[in-house]
């Protein structure tokens, strides 16, 4: 339940809203030109600027309190040293301890994990580079030339996400796919024109009973005994779960399955064996950069004052724009192409996380929880979405990411990329006035009558927060710093809100209503009498439009 101290602090914030609304973004930098200076944070080469968000020196210093009020730091530490704060699960939250390269034991009750994680990664990464280097031969003694990773939620979006990312760093005649979806498009266009006897799935599930991966690995298992015989599911198949006993049954060879531990979440697994697809396609020397990245945000986010934290700051502003502001949705952009699948992976580290109604003891939660996190790489979604940024009526801070080098693209474009990336900040944050924007059409041309009557339409409130990650260049290292901001963001969230940011309920009740509905749907024979009356209805209709394709 959350503390006097912290709806103290809250309430000073909510407080301060009106005055920093009264001003101008343009304003606060006019007034105060060291602005830039004192609202960003410089680690090595990542800059983190969030000049242009809605703050002042006042409120940076109350969510600082508010931070301390919510004991942030002391959950932190609750968290790497492995107390049991996934209350809901009564497990340890450890992903930390995945990319832990202190040489300190990482203790779940009493025992330390570290031997095992690493003797396990070592496992992963060898079998990575065997299958990159083709010691890894199907049946038919062919070299793989297709890695199909199949999984869902964490046990795809994380994999998938970095291994776009970084693809310049793969090898060209190694090639990725991954499959999640329960629709057989999903499987069947990926198989489409693949050789079997080349192709290596990859079965990853924490649980190893998700319905969409389950079904998916069937149907691989069926495309390769037909393609290459019964026996070769034996080469053609490895596995990565924490249920090893349910992976054996599935026939998988037991030095091809990987495991990992149940204080890794879902949403928290790409540091584990479930970066196996990552690992094949960047080979492991990269994957421990990858992971070396994730550790120095680890030591900053431990080690940094509130004040220069910067998920800490991440996660502060966050509330500041959900509770105090009352922004319902964040838009993350990254201006990078291969960063295409990144807001889809935030969205579910950040609303499985966060989306959460209780408080850890079960009362209602006091204030608005998660935002809706969403986006697209950028510049696309300026000639998208962003009319609705620039002059909509719902206010929605955007993080932009860019790097100050390409990885592999053209310089030319790189730079009209960055600066695309700066002026959409710069226009955010400026906008135009009815006068200025009125003068600017006159200016071109337009009669003075004209341009008056159209300056509402063509100004610019401005006032529109952003924050900007500036790093050198997007390489494993980098990706894995990026990837550990936004997971100690969602924990200070989590810790202000105090919910419990490591379970996941609410993706339950749909679940169990599918199994109970799929025998409804397959089977037109099938009573509707105990469903209510709208999916009844449908599945009346569904049964209908079957039969008219049948008939006709
Ligand atoms: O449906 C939600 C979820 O449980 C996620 O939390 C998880 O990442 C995903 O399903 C996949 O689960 P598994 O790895 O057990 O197949």
């Amino acid at each position: 339940m959350a503390t006097k101290a912290t709806l103290t602090a809250l309430a000073k914030l909510t407080g301060m809203r009106e005055g920093v609304l009264a001003r101008t973004a343009r304003a606060d930098f006019a007034d105060h030109p060291d602005r830039f200076k004192t609202f960003s944070v410089t680690l090595d080469d990542l800059l983190f600027d969030y000049s242009k968000q809605r703050i002042d020196a006042p409120v940076l210093a109350a969510l600082v309190e508010l931070a301390k009020a919510c004991e942030v730091e002391a959950k932190r530490e609750a968290m790497f040293a492995g107390e049991k704060i996934n209350i809901t699960e009564k497990r340890a939250v450890l992903h930390t301890a995945l990319r832990n390269f202190s040489g300190e034991p990482v203790r779940v009750d009493g025992q330390d994990v570290m031997p095992e994680v690493i003797s396990t990664r070592e496992k992963m990464l060898s079998f990575a580079a065997d299958v990159r280097e083709g010691r890894v031969r199907g049946a038919l003694g062919q070299p793989m030339t297709d890695v199909i990773n199949i999984g869902i939620g964490g046990s795809d979006l994380g994999p998938a996400m970095a291994t776009r990312a970084l693809s310049p760093f793969a090898p060209p005649k190694l090639r990725s796919h991954f499959v999640s979806n329960v629709d057989g498009a999903d499987i069947g266009d990926t198989l489409r024109g693949l050789d079997p006897s080349r192709t290596l799935f990859i079965v990853s599930s924490k649980t190893f009973t998700t319905v969409e991966t389950m079904t998916n690995a069937a149907t691989a298992r069926a495309w390769i005994t037909q393609g290459v015989g019964e026996a070769a599911v034996h080469d053609h198949f490895a596995a990565v779960s924490t249920q090893l006993d349910k992976v054996a049954q599935f026939g998988i060879q037991p030095t091809r399955v990987f495991g990992f531990w149940d204080w890794v979440g879902g949403r928290y697994s790409i540091w584990s064996s479930i970066g196996l697809p990552l690992a094949i396609a960047i080979g492991p020397d990269r994957f421990n950069e990858f992971l070396h990245g994730g550790y120095e945000i680890d030591q900053h986010f431990r080690e940094a004052p509130i004040e220069r934290n910067i998920p800490i700051l991440m996660g502060l502003l966050s509330v500041w724009n959900r509770n105090v502001l009352g922004h319902a949705t964040h838009g993350v952009i990254p201006y990078d192409q291969r960063l295409g699948r990144f807001p889809a992976y935030l969205q579910q580290l950040q609303m499985e996380s966060n989306g959460k109604h209780v408080q850890l003891d079960g009362s209602p939660a006091n204030t608005a929880t998660g935002p809706v996190v969403w986006g697209e790489p950028g510049t696309n979604g300026q000639h998208a979405f962003f009319q609705l940024i620039h002059q909509g009526t719902e206010i929605i801070p955007l993080d932009l990411l860019v790097a100050a080098t390409p990885t592999d693209a053209d310089a030319h474009h790189h730079d009209l990329l960055v600066a695309n990336c700066l002026a959409q900040g710069q226009a955010l944050m400026h906008g135009r006035t009815p006068e200025e924007a009125e003068a600017i059409t006159h200016k071109q041309g337009a009669t003075e009558a004209e341009a008056r009557r159209l300056a509402p339409h063509k100004s610019f409130s401005g006032s529109r927060p952003t924050s900007t990650f500036l790093y050198r260049r997007l390489d494993p290292r980098m990706l894995g710093r990026l990837i550990a901001l936004y997971e100690h963001k969602v924990f200070t969230e989590g810790a202000v809100w105090d919910i419990d940011s490591f379970d996941q309920w609410g993706v339950e009740l749909g679940k169990e209503l599918a199994l109970s509905l799929a025998p409804v749907v397959a089977d037109k024979a099938a009573g509707t009498a105990a469903l209510d009356a709208s999916t009844a209805g449908l599945v009346a209709h569904l049964r209908g439009l079957r039969g008219a394709e049948a008939g006709g």
